[in-house]
């Protein structure tokens, strides 16, 4: 857990440094996973993203739902510190905390509609997670569940192996985050999959020497090819509880 935390530490303090924490392409594929939690999210007030990293998701889905209540959470002080001040700076009053998810420092039904992008994934116990957000869900209230996609045509494995990433990762199929969430009794709703396998693709144009502006033109033609939902880089389902 520690040693996952120091990754974690790692990987936010190397983007904040490099100012590379919001890059073309992955705005991109952001804009694809921020229309769906704008669209299921619609009607609801009390919004929580657990495992917010530095805060851009929050920023973005504050600007389109100026009146609903946002709560954020991450255990990395770095991150989370970072997030606070970017929330200072764009004016977003959040309730930003350093807090694991395995222990959600909120009481039962705080919030009616939780999110977070692909951190499902990164989680050792994902049962334990589930528990908390379910707990601090209110009844009705919807969770997103989103998690890089085991069904990836390029293999997930081979993209962890060659990038070597620092903290824990794994990956689940949408039909793997489904039985996840019936099992802690809730209802499935909605399934989405976003943005096309490219990320073993991008650092091998890196590799060979191609600029980032060459490298987002290749990217974002490739994002635009047609692919079916479950063979998307990312995959989600929405619950209700
Ligand atoms: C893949 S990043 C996603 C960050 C953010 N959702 C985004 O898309 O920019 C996963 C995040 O989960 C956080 N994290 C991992 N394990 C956690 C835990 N047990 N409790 C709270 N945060 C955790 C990490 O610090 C990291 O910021």
């Amino acid at each position: 857990m520690e040693e996952n935390l120091e990754g974690w530490e790692a990987f936010h303090g190397k983007a904040i440094a490099s100012k590379d924490y919001r890059m073309d392409w992955e705005r991109e594929r952001e804009h694809a996973y921020l229309k769906e939690v704008l669209k299921w999210s619609e009607g609801k007030h009390r919004l929580f993203e657990w495992c917010c990293g530095r805060g851009g998701d929050a920023l973005v889905v504050n600007h389109f739902k100026p009146d609903a209540w946002m709560s954020v959470l991450d255990y990395s002080p770095v991150a989370i510190e970072f997030a606070k001040a970017r929330f200072r700076k764009e004016g977003l009053i959040a309730n930003a905390v350093c807090g694991n998810v395995y222990d959600l420092p909120f009481p039962d039904g705080a919030f009616d509609f939780s999110f977070s992008q692909s951190s499902f994934s990164n989680l050792e116990k994902p049962d334990l997670a589930l528990k908390e957000l379910v707990r601090t869900l209110e009844k009705n209230g919807f969770l997103m569940l989103c998690a890089a996609n085991s069904m990836r045509p390029d293999g997930s494995w081979l993209y962890r192996h060659a990038i070597k990433l620092g903290y824990f990762q794994t990956e689940y199929s949408i039909a793997e985050l489904r039985e996840f969430g019936v099992k802690h009794g809730l209802t499935p709703i909605g399934y989405f999959g976003y943005q096309n396998c490219y990320f073993l693709i991008n650092q091998f144009l890196k590799k060979v020497g191609v600029k980032q502006e060459g490298r987002t033109k290749v990217l974002s033609k490739l994002n635009a090819l047609p692919l079916p939902v479950g063979l998307k880089l990312f995959v989600g389902v929405v619950f209700r509880k």
